[in-house]
Parts: C-alpha cells; structure tokens; sequence
C-alpha cells in the first residue's frame, strides 16, 4: 500500500452505531485459519466464516473481532504482515471479505479488524525499501550500526543486548549495509520506527480505508510497545541468560499516549463510534484507567495480562508455571474492577489464540467437570464488569490439544522454545509437559463443529489435527442439549443484553479469600438493595455457602444456573447460580 498524506476523519453525523455500543456488547474472536475452511485447503478461510455466520447470530454476539486475514508470509500466522489493504489468498480475497462484512452487518453483527502495526513482515514493500540506505524509507524501520568497536556479525556486535520473543537477538544483521534491524518478534517481523511521522500518516491512513470500507474498529496487537526509549538502552541480563531483556525500553514508552491520541484524532475512532482494544502485556491498572479514559479519547479499552500471567514464576518465562490459588485469580480481576470502576473501561476475557484453553488451565477439563467447569468459569468473567471476549471454541468447552510430540506443534513460539530448552539442557518431559500446558497452539486446533472427520472443520487435512474430544465436544452436540455450555453461553451473552446491572452494576468481590468460591455481586448504582449475585463454587471438590456470608437471599429469582432445579447452599463441584435480589 502507499501512504496517503494526513486527511479529515470520516465525519459521524450520520453513523448508526450509537455512542459506546461496546459497553453491553459480547465480543466474538475469530482465529481465520482455525475456524472453518470452505475450500479443502486444510486452512480456514473467509468464506468459511461467513457460511457459519449463523452460529454466531445464534450465540447472540454482538462484534466479530477478525485475526489478521491480510498478505502475509504466514511466519508468525497473519502477524507478520506483507500487504495491510489486501486479503492473504490463503484466506480469499478482498470481495470475500466484503462478503463477510455485509454478513456480519445483516446479522446485526459488527466487525473489528487485528491491527497489527508494531511491526510489519520484511517482505512489506515498506521493509523491502528500508533495506537501501539511501531510501527515504530507511528510517522506517529502527536500523542500527553495529556495537561501536565492532565488525558487523561477530558476536557481541549487536546494537543492544535485547532478545526477541521468538527468535534470539533482537537484531538482525543485513550483509548488503552492514546494519542491523530491530525485530522485537521474530527476524520476519521487523519493528516499525513510530518515532517517523510519515510512519504514523501511513498506519493512520490505512485505517481510514479499513474504516471507509465498513469495519467497525481495530484490536491493537501489542499496542504498548510501539513507543521506547529512543537511546536504546540495554537491558538486564538474567542469571545463565545469553540476552538481555528489551521489556524496560520498549514497554509503554513515553510517547505511547501521545501516539494513541493522535492515531484516535486522525483515524477518527472518537466519541466511541469504533471499538479500539489494545493488546498491552504491560499495562498496569493505573494506565489502563488513564488510556481508556474516554475524556482523552485514547483507547476504549485494553486486554490486561496480569490474569493470564498469575501462573507464571515471576520474572520467568511463560513456561515456568505455577499453581494459582483461587484468590489471586479473583482478587486479581477485582483489583480491575475497582481500578477501572469510575474512569475507563474493562475488557474481560479468558482466552484467545495465544493463550491456552480456561477449561484445562483454571478448570476441570476432566470428563466429570469439563461442562460444569466450562459454565462456571463464563459465568463468573461475563458478570464482572466490562466487554466479555469469547475466543472461538470457548462456547463449546474446547479443551487443550493434548500434543504429546514436537512433531505436532506449528506455532513458532513453541517450536523456538522447544529447541532452546533442549539446547540449555532442559528434559524433554519437562518441555513437552509445559507446551501442554501453555503452548500456543492449544488454541489452535480446529473448530469443533460436528462428530465426523476432522471436526467438520475441513474436508482435507487439517492443518493442525483436531482434537480427538470433538466427538462429544461439538457444535452440533451443543446446539441439540439444553444444559451444554453452548446454551450457556447463550443465555450469558442474553442475560448481558437484557439484565442491566451486568452492564452497569457495582461490582464487589465477596469472600475473597474463599479457596473454593467466587461470590460476586452487581450493585444498582441507584437502588442499593437492588443487585445480582454470583456464587461459584471454582473446585472440583463440593462445597457449602454459609448464609451469613450472603445478602438475605429472601425472595431472590435465579437467573442462571449450571445445575437447574438444585436448591439450597450446597454446592456440587463447579456449580453456580446467577440470583436477581430486590428487584
Ligand atoms: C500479539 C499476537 C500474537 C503475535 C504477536 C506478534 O501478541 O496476539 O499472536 O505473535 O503479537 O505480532
């Protein structure tokens, strides 16, 4: 694509999306090439998406967030992008995704595109260009000399020690000008310099065209680490590490705001017409209060990692895990609730295409609990306050893979650290165990619409096999049962859409010390008598509720419930209730 210069944003006198129509939305993600592939391929694509449309309708959600679908190499799977304003062929064309658009728009669904602009893949005409010093387009990119005192690509002679999250040094040495790039991911996803504002005026202008061509907003990968310390400083090495961490300089730099603002002002994602989301591994509660407040119309909300880094050593890597007692997962998510109660805005999820399946990883993926389990974790997230994510096959109770062999893996996050464990002489076991439990493509795996071949996901081969529990664990099969998780997840997301204390209510977390229960209630901000309360038993293990730790439960109307037509404070494993007092 070529960079347009800086223009009006697209005027909103006559758009029909009311002002923050996020804020009692359920937001659906769709990982393209896992979700249904209409052409044999093997690899999922836009028609199939939009043939299973319905599905969605029938969920109830009310925004499709699309995972990348652009030209791509496909090293990091779309997140390595080549061409932002055309459609990958492995997924279709752009007409295709016209097509799903306008399906979404049919259905009353909206659709919000991953923008993925911290960096590009080398082979983006952008890169490409910025490999020829005298390019204007050398200052694209963050092109270094090496480490003053050395010759290029001998050891040491990195501009920084910093490594990158998928493949060694952060910086890759190109022969032809003896300089070294900036890859904070892999050497395929070189950093773009947002520090150069005809930088900015492109990314800028490729979202007017997204926004002109009808998408209605953008979910921000790794949005906290397009501004750093320009000094480049390096960073601390770990005992027994050969690099050094890259985290300090380039999370949340100081010009990270004024970026978002800006890109809000030119884009015109303001007055909460757009959803925006941003992806910030770093973000705290205090600048997620600050990013999404709307007042300085920034970002309307941010996906936090804090829960999803609660089983994880600290200042290990993500494969060092622990156990985590039930209260730091709760209190967790309540230090959220309360940090974002007045200014700004949470977005609540469990899942997405990095993370592993809630079911194996905070649940009881056994067959004794899985659907209980699977309910009771949707039911406490989607009565917390904010905009619930449901990444796709969470509906059903999609578990983890159960990969006993490297052979198996596709994600270049597992494989690089498979080699690297082993090569600093880590026990297979002990790496196989951990991509079990946290590998990437945990995620992955197809799309469990039917009990036949491969999942009915393709006719071909998968790409990824099918997990072997989509016999039982399917759409069909949930569709057809009313006490399925799918169900459930139906009358949560109607429950969101009808009951407005879970769109506005006062949050408190009871008993947060409990090891068992999550006890939640939802406050009428004007009617303090009025409110919901959650009670959840998160175990496997039956517990009791003592009354006296509850509001009077007199003349209180179940709302929902994993376990229909049980009474009384005993509770069997994974059970819980959604009440209605004082109404
Ligand atoms: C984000 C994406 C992840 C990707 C990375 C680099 O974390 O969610 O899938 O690998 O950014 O783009």
């Amino acid at each position: 694509m070529t960079s347009s210069p800086s223009r009006p944003a697209p005027a909103h006198g006559t758009d029909p999306r009311p002002a923050n129509w996020w804020r009692t939305a359920t937001v659906y993600q769709v990982y393209p090439r896992s979700f249904a592939d209409s052409d044999g391929d093997g690899v999922g694509d836009l028609p199939g998406i939009t043939a299973h449309l319905d599905h969605l309708a029938r969920l109830g959600i009310d925004v499709l967030w699309l995972s990348p679908v652009y030209r791509s190499p496909m090293d990091d799977n779309g997140y390595d992008i080549s061409d932002y304003q055309d459609v990958d062929p492995l997924f279709g064309t752009l007409a295709d995704l016209d097509d799903l658009v306008a399906g979404c728009h049919a259905r009353g669904i909206r659709l919000v595109m991953d923008l993925v602009v911290n960096h590009t893949s080398d082979e983006h005409p952008w890169f490409v260009e910025s490999r020829d010093p005298a390019s204007p387009k050398r200052d694209w990119y963050w092109w270094r000399p090496p480490r003053p005192g050395h010759d290029p690509g001998t050891p040491g002679a990195e501009p920084t020690n910093w490594e990158s999250m998928f493949s060694g040094s952060a910086w890759e040495l190109d022969e032809t000008s003896g300089e070294y790039y900036l890859h904070l991911f892999s050497r395929k996803q070189p950093d773009l310099n947002w520090e150069n504002p005809a930088v900015r005026q492109a990314v800028y202008a490729m979202m007017r065209w997204w926004v002109e061509r009808g998408v209605d907003g953008f979910r921000m990968d790794v949005i906290d680490l397009i501004s750093r310390n320009p000094s480049l400083p390096d960073g601390p090495v770990a005992p027994g590490a050969m690099f050094g961490s890259a985290y300090e300089a380039v999370i949340n730099g100081p010009r990270l705001e004024e970026y978002l603002a800006e890109m809000n002002r030119e884009v015109g994602l303001g007055a909460g017409r757009l959803l925006t989301v941003g992806e910030m591994p770093g973000s705290s509660i205090d600048l997620a209060r600050r990013v999404t407040d709307p007042a300085r119309r920034e970002l309307d909300m941010v996906f936090t990692f804090e829960h999803v880094d609660l089983d994880v050593r600290p200042g290990a890597p993500k494969w060092d895990v622990v156990d985590v007692p039930l209260p730091r997962l709760k209190q967790n998510l309540a230090s959220w609730q309360h940090g974002l109660a007045d200014v700004g805005w949470n977005s609540l999820y469990w899942n997405n295409h990095d993370q592993p399946r809630v079911v194996s990883r905070f649940g009881d993926d056994s067959p004794d609990h899985l659907v209980a389990s699977a309910k009771t974790l949707g039911t406490v997230l989607h009565l917390h306050r904010g905009t619930p994510y449901i990444y796709q096959g969470e509906e059903l109770g999609m578990t983890n893979a159960g990969f006993t062999s490297i052979d198996e893996y596709r994600d270049i996050e597992s494989i690089r650290y498979h080699d690297q464990a082993l090569a600093a002489g880590v026990p297979l076991d002990t790496v196989l165990a951990a991509l079990a439990l946290k590998g990437r493509d945990n995620a992955r795996t197809p799309m469990q619409w039917d009990a036949g071949p491969h999942a009915g996901f393709t006719s071909g081969e998968p790409w990824l096999p099918a997990n072997p529990n989509h016999v039982e664990v399917n759409a069909v099969a949930g569709q057809g049962n009313p006490e399925s998780v799918l169900n459930h997840y139906r009358a949560l997301i109607a429950l969101r859409h009808d009951n407005p204390l879970v769109v506005d209510g006062r949050f408190e977390l009871l008993l947060p010390d409990h090891p068992q229960l999550w006890v939640i209630v939802r406050r009428d901000p004007a009617d303090p008598s009025h409110l919901l309360l959650v009670v959840a038993n998160c175990s496997s293990e039956p517990t009791t509720v003592d009354a006296g730790d509850l509001p009077d439960l007199a003349g209180a109307a179940l709302l929902l419930a994993t376990h229909p037509g049980r009474e009384g404070l005993d509770l069997l494993p994974w059970e819980s209730r959604v009440l209605e007092l004082g109404r």
